[in-house]
């Protein structure tokens, strides 16, 4: 079975000692980990070293993740952040292709995939987002439209690279809308891309690889999207900001 995981993408919110206080009440939540769960915390670039600090010696299985990463190595970038310097700091995740960096930041997908292909050289899992708006929902070609994506994104990858990615399918009318996918929506969706795997990869890659659901994810309706056969766990915005919240959400992974 995939690993099953509950992402925290705090986006650009909280303060530092906001940050730090929301990753005390979840360490001290004292809500335990199956070997096969995993909590990521994806914060801002600043408080990337408290995160760590904070979790290193809890059993490795609550993990720090960046938001972004530079497609270049390294150079005359002014404000950007590479991926030797996310490795140099002891970060093992990183979130790729969000919907709110492909529409405001013009991440393409060649972009995208540039910046998977660099975390993968340092080891860091991409945490790699797709999903489509409302008007392709709406025309009916959300099947094609997201499967492209994955293809364009990461299909040029080896199968043992592939397996080192996490997918998080993110229709892009339900991010902060409050408008969540249906269990049933979410779970077709992440058929359709673990049948697309399974077509270029293979039936055990499919099967191994983690597709995080993610969209206006609440307390009140992980359980029920995350009993899905095909859904992982989620990537949490809104609702990952209140400890409480985020602590039943990690209760509600599969076990
Ligand atoms: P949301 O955000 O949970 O606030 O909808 C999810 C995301 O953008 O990752």
């Amino acid at each position: 079975m995939a690993k099953q995981i509950a992402a925290a993408n705090w986006k650009m919110n909280l303060t530092a000692q906001e940050g730090e206080q929301l990753i005390n009440e979840i360490l001290n939540s004292g809500v335990s980990l199956q070997p096969e769960q995993k909590v990521i915390l994806a914060v801002p670039f600043p408080y990337l070293s408290m995160a760590i600090a904070k979790v290193s010696g809890q059993g490795g299985n609550i993990e720090i993740a960046a938001q972004n990463v530079s497609n270049k190595k390294q150079g005359a970038y002014t404000g950007e952040v590479s991926a030797i310097m996310l490795d140099s700091i002891g970060i093992k995740n990183c979130i790729v292709g969000h919907s709110e960096r492909r529409e405001m930041y013009g991440d393409t997908d060649a972009v995208i995939a540039e910046k998977v292909n660099l975390l993968l050289d340092h080891t860091i899992t991409p945490i790699f987002c797709c999903g489509e708006k409302l008007e392709i929902r709406e025309s009916g070609n959300e099947n094609s439209f997201v499967t492209d994506q994955l293809v364009n994104g990461l299909f040029h990858l080896s199968a043992d690279a592939l397996q080192k990615v996490v997918i998080a399918y993110e229709p892009v009318w339900a991010i902060g809308t409050g408008k969540t996918a249906s269990s049933l929506q979410a779970q077709e969706m992440h058929a359709v891309l673990r049948n697309a795997i399974a077509g270029k990869y293979g039936n055990d890659v499919a099967a191994n690889i983690t597709i995080l659901y993610g969209g206006s994810v609440k307390a009140d309706n992980a359980e029920e999207l995350f009993s899905q056969a095909d859904v992982d766990g989620g990537l949490v915005g809104g609702a990952s900001l209140v400890a409480g919240d985020f602590i039943k959400i990690i209760k509600a992974l599969k076990a």
